[in-house]
Parts: structure tokens; sequence; C-alpha cells
């Protein structure tokens, strides 16, 4: 695991965005498959992706899918596929057949089948598992990330690609990529910014017993090489070499 932290949000935006543009440059001209999550941290990341990098991104060759998503509407304001249609598909010369969302509206049954098939249609597999160029991570405040939370680890090795998962609460059902399919991935970054995050970053990074509990940290730690694109808030609580 290693963390690499910014003065603030938007430099860390920055930071992931020019990685993330040297992974695709490495990868020549195939198709660079990416999984993004949804919430509210990438919100920045999107605008940094077509206010500030517009031209530098290779955008016709990028595949989006996701990471996981809410069983809601498009159109919903719960919406991750809404979300980032608003904030960066509708500003990005990326062909619409190259953005596969997830059917939220429709059964989560059902979802979970076709969109583990479209998965496999397009993302080149290992040992028939899907390995992504780059799978994007958030962390929640209870440990989770995608839409695998403490009270489901099995989620973790589920030999399903994607699952149906409900988050804890308010029970709203998910569409989640697990765990394996995401440490499968030839890169995993996780973009987590704020004051919020700084004592579950803390747990993760000492490996403090409560964070064998979190989702994130089982992840971050079966990755070979899981990359935290971190501002100063959510890593204060952090010790620096
Ligand atoms: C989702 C995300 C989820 C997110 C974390 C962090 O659909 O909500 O995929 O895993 O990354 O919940 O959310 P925030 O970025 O809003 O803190």
């Amino acid at each position: 695991m290693n963390k690499i932290v910014s003065p603030n949000s938007l430099a860390a935006a920055r930071s992931l965005t020019e990685q993330i543009i040297k992974w695709i440059d490495e990868d020549g001209e195939r198709d660079f498959n990416i999984a993004i999550s949804g919430g509210s941290s990438p919100v920045i990341l999107f605008h940094v992706w077509h206010e500030l990098f517009l031209k530098e991104i290779d955008w016709q060759r990028l595949q989006f899918f996701w990471v996981d998503e809410r069983c809601v509407d498009p159109r919903d304001s719960e919406s991750n596929y809404g979300m980032t249609k608003k904030i960066l598909f509708d500003h990005v010369p990326i062909p619409p057949n190259r953005i596969h969302r997830v059917f939220g509206e429709i059964d989560a049954g059902f979802e979970r089948e076709r969109y583990t098939k479209l998965v496999l249609s397009h993302v080149p597999t290992s040992h028939g598992i899907p390995v992504f160029d780059l799978v994007l991570l958030g962390i929640g405040d209870d440990g989770h990330t995608a839409s695998i939370f403490p009270n489901k680890l099995s989620l973790l090795n589920s030999t399903q690609i994607y699952a149906v998962a409900v988050k804890p609460g308010s029970k709203q059902e998910r569409i989640t990529l697990t765990g394996a399919v995401i440490t499968h991935a030839k890169h995993v970054a996780f973009f987590v910014t704020g004051e919020s995050k700084a004592e579950i970053l803390f747990d993760i990074f000492e490996g403090n017993k409560i964070a064998e509990g979190y989702p994130a940290y089982q992840i971050a730690k079966s990755c070979n090489d899981a990359l935290f694109y971190l501002d100063s808030n959510a890593g204060r609580l952090l010790t620096y070499p």
C-alpha cells in the first residue's frame, strides 16, 4: 500500500490523473478498461479530467464500467452513472458505446447477470476473472469500498464477478464488483479526501486490529500495489517517512 498525499483535493485529483494518463500511455493503442466508483469523492476528479486534462486524455481508448451502482433509475440523484454523465460524459468526446452503465432501474438479480456477461464480453480475463486496467475506489467512513460493506465480508471472496449487495441502514440494493475481481486489476487506486476519512486511513495504514473488518483494508492488502491518493485532510493522521 502506498500513499500519495497532496495539499488539497484538487492537487490530489491532478496527481492521480497524471498517473492514470501514464498508465493509459503505457498500454500502447489498446482499449483501457476502467471501472469507476461513485459517491461524492470522484466528483472533483471527474471535473479535473475534462476541465484540466481534456486534451491529455486519449478518450477514444477508454471503456468505462462501474465498480458499483445503486439500483435506481439513471435519472435518480443517487445514480452513480447519472452523476458521472452530468459531470464528465456530457463534456468529453467519448463514444456512447464505450460507456457501459449498470441498468439500475431493472431487477437487481437479472441486472447482476446481464452486467457480468457484458463485462466478460469486453474485458480480457485471466482464469475466468476480468482484468480491468484500472479500478478506481473510494472508502466509506465505515471502511466499505465498492458496495462491499463490513457486514458482508464474504463478498471479498465471492466466486461471483458482480454481486447484489444491500447498503446497511437504507437497505438500498447495489450491484457491486466482488473482491477477487478488484484485486486482479492491473492497477487499483483509492481516491480519498476529507477529514471524515482520516481515522479510517490511520487504522488501515497502521494495520490496526479494527481494520481487519474494513473491506477497504482487506482489498488494499490483497492488491500487489494499491495506491492511495489522498488530500492532507484525509491523510492528517498518517506518518511520513
Ligand atoms: C458508492 C461508491 C462507494 C464510495 C464510498 C465513498 O456507490 O457510494 O462506489 O463505494 O466510494 O461510499 O463515498 P464518498 O466518496 O461519497 O465518501
